[in-house]
């Protein structure tokens, strides 16, 4: 499966919904890409008034000789899997991320090339982001924490040093992971929720503390 980040190619944003619109105006204000626009399975969008134009859905990158970049977009994470494994095997694709020039990433950090990370957000030293992982603005992932694969943390998020958050994990809006709890697999972790213990994979946690 190819990964790339070469900015000589063109770029699409697969998903033309909130989170496709925020990483389309931010590569466009400090990106030099190629970017030819947005493919969306649902072609009623944009429901936002942009610019850009959705030149397609998936089918786009099935007939499509030239190597593209593409950036999946889909705030939520099992469907952001889903069309991640649908087009993994087409030839063209080639996944792509973006990290953003204000957010602040440890040298000794480890970001995969296809996750998004927003400006003021902050990567410790030693700490690890996954493939297809979202990290949003001012949140905190702490030194010699792992966050895994279509995992989200959400704007706010503070996360303790030394947490292990599998992959699929919500980290949601302004939520506190304690140092050294670890979330198991596809875990939601509800808005503004204290985690002060582990969480077994699935869970739905919330509130302060949460349970
Ligand atoms: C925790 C969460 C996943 C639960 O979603 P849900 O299963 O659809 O739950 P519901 O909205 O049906 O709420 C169920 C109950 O939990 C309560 N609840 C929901 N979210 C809560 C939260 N964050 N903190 C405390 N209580 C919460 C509701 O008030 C409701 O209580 P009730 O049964 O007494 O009426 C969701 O509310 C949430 O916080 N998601 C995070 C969203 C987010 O940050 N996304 C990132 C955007 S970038």
């Amino acid at each position: 499966m190819s990964r790339s980040n070469d900015l000589s190619l063109d770029t699409v944003i697969y998903g033309a919904s909130d989170l496709g619109c925020s990483v389309y105006e931010m590569l466009q204000d400090v990106a030099s890409t190629n970017l030819v626009g947005f493919l969306d399975d649902y072609l009623n969008f944009p429901k936002h008034n942009i610019n850009a134009q959705v030149i397609g859905d998936h089918h786009y990158l099935s007939k499509r000789s030239q190597p593209i970049n593409v950036i999946i977009c889909i705030g939520d994470n099992t469907k952001r899997r889903f069309i991640f494994e649908k087009i993994s095997q087409i030839d063209s694709v080639r996944f792509s991320g973006f990290i953003h020039p204000e957010a602040w990433i440890e040298k000794s950090a480890r970001v995969s090339e296809s996750a998004i990370v927003f400006p003021s957000a902050y990567v410790g030293a030693q700490c690890r982001i996954g493939s297809n992982t979202i990290v949003h603005p001012n949140s905190t992932i702490s030194a010699y924490s792992s966050v895994g694969d279509f995992a989200l943390i959400a704007p706010n998020a503070s996360i303790g040093s030394g947490a292990d958050i599998s992959s699929g994990v919500l980290i949601g809006l302004g939520a506190t992971v304690n140092p050294g709890v670890s979330i198991g697999e596809s875990a939601k972790i509800g808005a503004s929720a204290a985690v002060i213990k582990n969480v077994v994979a699935k869970r739905c946690v919330m509130g302060v503390p949460s349970a």
